[in-house]
């Protein structure tokens, strides 16, 4: 499997999946926390099981644009992009999670940096956006930091664990 670097900034680097991922993948993703905060694609409970399907599509994946995030060199969570299609197809859904035990570290502010410029330069996008949960106070900050701008509300948009909740609507533009 590939282990391309995407970027690197200090301690945090993006990078392609490998399959000696798995166990890090299902120890940090296994954690309600941060499923609460996620699609309910996502599993919870996470399995070993479950990283070893993630990665076998994310080997076939082409072109990638789901990315390991490492900090001083150890897997600390996951970035992505969707790329949106037909005449959205300059715009894209940027996605992260990061392990509990790497919060607070600055890693996903580094993170959403790089893949923000993987996606503006490498894969030619225009727009980059977030759907976040309204309590999602440490997401919003993240793509605050980031230069992302709250765009609007879309109220009672998203249902999460039988409750209805807003979903706050972030994005950047490439000459932001
Ligand atoms: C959101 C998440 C990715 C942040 O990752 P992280 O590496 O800890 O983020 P950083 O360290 O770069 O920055 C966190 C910022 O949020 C702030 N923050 C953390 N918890 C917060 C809270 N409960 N309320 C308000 N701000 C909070 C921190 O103070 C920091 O801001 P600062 O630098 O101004 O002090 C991580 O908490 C996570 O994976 N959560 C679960 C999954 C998720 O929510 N994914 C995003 C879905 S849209």
């Amino acid at each position: 499997m590939g282990r391309r670097i995407i970027g690197k900034n200090g301690d945090v680097l993006i990078r392609e999946f490998n399959s000696e991922d798995a166990a890090q993948i299902a120890a940090l993703a296994n954690n309600r926390k941060i499923s609460r905060n996620l699609t309910d694609a996502f599993p919870n409970p996470y399995t070993i099981e479950e990283a070893r399907k993630f990665l076998a599509r994310m080997e076939k994946q082409d072109p990638k644009t789901w990315f390991a995030i490492e900090y001083q060199g150890k897997y600390a969570g996951n970035i992505s992009l969707a790329p949106g299609k037909d005449i959205y197809r300059k715009s894209a859904e940027i996605g992260y999670f990061i392990g509990e035990p790497f919060w607070n570290k600055g890693i996903a502010t580094q993170a959403i940096n790089l893949i923000v410029d993987f996606g503006f330069y490498t894969l030619d996008l225009v727009r980059i956006h977030c759907g976040i949960f309204s309590f999602n106070a440490a997401s919003a900050r993240v793509l605050e930091k980031n230069g992302f701008n709250q765009e609007g509300v879309f109220r009672k948009a998203m249902m999460k664990e039988g409750t209805v909740y807003d979903e706050i609507r972030f994005a950047i533009v490439k000459e932001d």
